[in-house]
C-alpha cells in the first residue's frame, strides 16, 4: 500500500491528529491499519461533541488511538459539560482538548471563548487530565489565561515566540510541534525548537492538515511525523531516534499512555 511508512524502525507518536475528519472517509480503516507498523499511538482530538463521540469510537476500535474531547474555540456549539465529562471519564479519554482561544475568523465571541476555555481548564483540573491547546491569533491572551490557571497540558501547533515558549515550558507546559517547522517560512518555529528543552517537545500532525515539506501539498497522516523529526534532530543536532525516543517518553509523560 502505497501509505505504508518506510520507516518502519521508528516508532512515532502523533499527539494531534482528526482521523474522523471526513478527508479519511474512503480509507480511514486501511489507513489506520498500515500505520499501526509505524506508529505506536495517536491521539484523535475533538472539536464539538459529534467528534467527541467519533473521537472515542476510535479509539475504542483502535488499540493505538486515544482520544481528547473538548469544545474547540471555533465551533459554535454551545458549551455543554455534560457530554464532555461523560466521555472524558471512558480510560481511552487521555485529555481535554482541543480547547483554547483562536481570533483568526472570530467566529466565536472573544468574550464566549475565554469563558469557555476557562470552564474546561477547571474541568481537566477537576478530572486531573491534561488539556490540548489550540491558539489561533491570540496567543496573549492564551498565556495570560494558562498563568492564572495552571494547566497541565500542551500548546498544539505552537506560533508564539522563543521567549513565550521558553516561558510556557517553565510553566510545565510541553510545546508541539508539526509539520510547519518544516515550512520555508518558519523562521519562529525553527528558534523555538533551537531554544526549548526536547524533554518539552512532543510530536503532532493536526492530520488531515499541516502536511510537512516535502508532502505539503498532500493529505496529512501520522507517519509524516518522521519528517517534523529529522528537521528538530538537524535543529538540535541529535540523531532522529533520539528525537523520537525523547519525545515519546514525554508524551508518557504528560498523557500516562
Ligand atoms: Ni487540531
Amino acid at each position: 500500500m502505497s501509505y505504508i511508512s518506510p520507516f518502519n524502525r521508528y516508532k512515532i507518536f502523533d499527539t494531534h491528529a482528526h482521523y474522523d475528519d471526513e478527508a479519511f472517509n474512503n480509507d480511514r480503516d486501511k489507513l489506520l491499519g498500515a500505520l499501526k507498523n509505524s506508529v505506536c499511538g495517536i491521539i484523535n482530538c475533538a472539536c464539538n461533541s459529534q467528534s467527541g463521540k467519533t473521537t472515542m469510537e476510535l479509539a475504542h476500535k483502535y488499540p493505538f488511538v486515544y482520544g481528547a474531547v473538548g469544545l474547540h474555540p471555533e465551533d459554535t456549539e454551545p458549551l455543554d459539560l455534560s457530554w464532555i465529562e461523560e466521555l472524558a471519564t471512558d480510560p481511552k479519554c487521555v485529555a481535554i482538548g482541543e480547547i483554547g482561544l483562536d481570533y483568526h475568523w472570530d467566529s466565536v465571541p472573544r468574550d464566549v471563548q475565554k469563558a469557555n476555555f476557562i470552564t474546561q481548564l477547571k474541568l481537566a483540573e477537576k478530572l486531573n487530565k491534561p488539556v490540548i491547546i489550540h491558539s489561533r491569533d491570540a496567543n496573549a491572551d492564551t498565556f495570560d489565561i494558562i498563568k492564572e490557571y495552571r494547566p497541565k497540558g500542551v500548546m498544539h501547533c505552537y506560533s508564539g515566540s522563543a521567549e513565550m515558549a521558553r516561558q510556557l515550558v517553565d510553566m510545565g507546559i510541553y510545546i508541539g510541534i508539526g509539520g510547519v517547522l518544516t515550512f520555508k517560512n518558519a523562521r519562529k518555529t525553527v528558534e523555538v525548537a533551537e531554544q526549548i528543552p526536547l524533554e518539552f517537545i512532543l510530536l503532532e500532525t493536526d492530520a488531515p492538515y499541516m502536511a510537512p515539506v516535502p508532502l505539503r501539498s498532500k493529505r496529512c497522516h501520522s507517519g509524516m511525523i518522521i519528517n517534523v523529526a529529522r528537521r528538530i534532530a538537524e535543529i538540535k543536532g541529535i540523531s532522529v531516534a533520539e528525537v523520537l525516543k525523547t519525545t515519546r517518553e514525554n508524551t508518557r509523560r504528560l498523557f500516562g499512555v
